[in-house]
């Protein structure tokens, strides 16, 4: 079947400045695409200009609504996937810190915002939702800078989702009693958040909204390599006036939130990121009256029968796992397709493939930014070459990787069986493992034989089958005919390893919410 020439580039000796880099790698893409020789037409580099952010060196903890620095002075350093450039220092902060933070969020809690009718509420999270749109480039290009996903999926997808969800959450403030939780819910105090940074401000605005509306305060924890847009929220915070101490922002690793989850004076955890640290926080809230829900990884099925449109199926694959560079929760990191086409799908799949650009996120024709921290892309190179040693047939597009930063190129792994560690584990890169299938229900077997069960993807002509398939598929998101839509109104959630609890719509407030 697909042609397995692995044509995996490493970086070649490419130096010289950002700019040299990406104007070189353009001339090469478009040429690869037309043939040695044959270029049609070059891209001109299109940078997003970074002036629009102004970076400070160091940046302190969002406690009662000023910033400070850790009360033990400690700080780390968030750099730019992209270039490795030390982007700014930032406070790390301690088991004081957190006390601090939640102490002050309970004191809003009590004396303000837990009283405070959800008209009033609502009027700070429409202002938060305002800001957000008219600070929207400013924040895109902050948000690029410090994760490395290209500038037009921060641009179009992260921040006008964040600013949505602010929206469509206001909008519930003033209504908790017609959401069907009974006539008169109640928050639940202070929601200790943790948040990983595969959509840094995105997941910030998923954990804030629906507990602000619903009455609550909260301690946010951003990821380590990600910090920058949740400490220019916590600003935009300062900005709409939200009283001191509603919202706190604190820096930090693994210990930070460790810190933050077990602290007696939260009552809801909320945890987004890797299925190994979600257990972890299962157990340290065990036993205690905290209420958890926890949106954990995936293995998602993306089915392609032999009746759907090709070209639109290839546009979900490529959409499925390389948006975002497959740092996704719900990516359609397994490819299920029909046997008779597998062939003409994962040839259309390759050719599609070689026209990606891969480099420099600010650019805004650039596909495939950086892989977001060096742990990560070591974490993807192990178990593709896993991947390889246990027998399946590797394939990425001929592709320059800038020299410096982390990068890895979209791959495709055909001949992989149900057993293999690519076929099961998250990789949580631009990986996509190609499964066959003969018939609906094989597809239906396959799609379900994970520990996970986060989403699915279904690629058919035929109504009938995608309800009757949408049923027996054990995923709590299932796409028909799409990939990766994202509405506020939705409810989004997993099943098994995947987590429990729902984010987003009417769903996601009840986790706020004494019901
Ligand atoms: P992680 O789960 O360690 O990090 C997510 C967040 O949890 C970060 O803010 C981190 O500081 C915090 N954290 C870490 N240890 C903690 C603890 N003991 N208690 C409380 N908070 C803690 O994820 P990591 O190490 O960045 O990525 C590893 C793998 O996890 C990825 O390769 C991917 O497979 C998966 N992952 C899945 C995500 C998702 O959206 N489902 C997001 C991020 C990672
Ligand atoms: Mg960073």
């Amino acid at each position: 079947m697909s042609g397995g020439k692995a044509r995996s580039s490493p970086a070649s000796g490419q130096g010289g400045a950002t700019a040299d880099r990406s104007a070189a790698q353009h001339e090469s893409t478009s040429e690869l695409a037309a043939g040695p020789g044959k270029s049609i037409w070059q891209y001109a580099p299109a940078p997003e200009s970074r002036d629009v952010v102004s970076i400070q060196p160091e940046y302190g903890l969002f406690v009662a609504g000023t910033f400070a620095p850790a009360a033990d002075g400690r700080t780390f350093a968030t750099v730019n996937p992209a270039t490795e450039e030390p982007l700014a220092q930032v406070a790390a902060a301690g088991p004081a810190d957190v006390d601090a933070a939640v102490t002050a969020a309970r004191t809003a809690y009590e004396q303000v915002w837990k009283s405070m009718p959800g008209s009033e509420r609502a009027k700070y999270l429409y202002r938060i939702a305002r800001q957000l749109q008219e600070r929207a480039r400013e924040f895109a290009v902050l948000e690029s800078l410090d994760n490395g996903k290209p500038i037009k999926e921060s641009r179009d997808v992260d921040i006008p989702l964040a600013a949505a969800h602010f929206f469509y959450y206001a909008g519930w403030a003033d209504k908790l009693a017609y959401a069907g939780f009974g006539p008169d819910p109640g928050p639940l105090g202070v929601a200790g958040q943790v948040i990983p940074w595969n959509f840094p401000l995105l997941m910030a605005a998923w954990k804030l909204a629906p507990a602000l509306a619903a009455g609550n305060t909260c301690v946010l924890k951003p990821a380590e390599t990600t910090p920058l847009t949740a400490l220019l929220l916590a600003e935009v915070c300062q900005q709409a006036g939200l009283p001191p101490g509603v919202v706190n922002v604190l820096t930090g690793a693994g210990d930070t939130g460790a810190a933050l989850v077990s602290h007696p004076g939260v009552n809801k955890v909320a945890f987004t990121g890797s299925t190994e640290v979600g257990k972890e926080i299962a157990r340290a809230v065990a036993g205690t009256d905290k209420k958890l829900t926890l949106e954990l990884g995936g293995k998602a099925a993306n089915i392609v029968f032999d009746d759907a449109p090709v070209e639109q199926a290839v546009e979900g694959i490529v959409n499925g796992i390389f948006f975002n560079q497959g740092h996704v929760c719900c990516a359609g990191s397994r490819l299920l397709v029909q046997e008779s086409v597998a062939d003409i799908v994962v040839e259309r799949l390759q050719r599609r493939l070689a026209t990606l650009r891969l480099g420099d996120p600010l650019d805004k024709n650039t596909d495939i930014g950086a892989i977001n921290s060096r742990q990560q892309l070591d974490k993807i190179t192990e178990l593709t070459k896993v991947g390889e040693a246990e027998g399946a047939q590797r394939w990425s597009p001929p592709c320059q990787l800038p020299e410096k930063g982390y990068w890895f190129p979209p791959t495709v792994f055909t001949g992989v069986s149900q057993s293999h560690r690519i076929a099961r584990e998250e990789i949580f890169g631009p990986v996509l493992s190609v499964l066959t299938f003969r018939t609906p229900d094989e597809a239906v077997a396959k799609a379900n034989n994970t520990p996970y069960g986060l989403s699915a993807g279904i690629w058919t002509d035929k109504g009938s089958r995608i309800l009757w398939l949408a049923q027996k598929l054990r995923a709590g998101v299932v796409w028909a005919n799409t990939y990766n839509r994202f509405d506020p109104a939705s409810p989004f959630g997993g099943y098994q390893e995947s987590g429990y609890g729902r984010e987003g719509g009417r769903h996601g407030l009840a986790a706020y919410l004494n019901v």
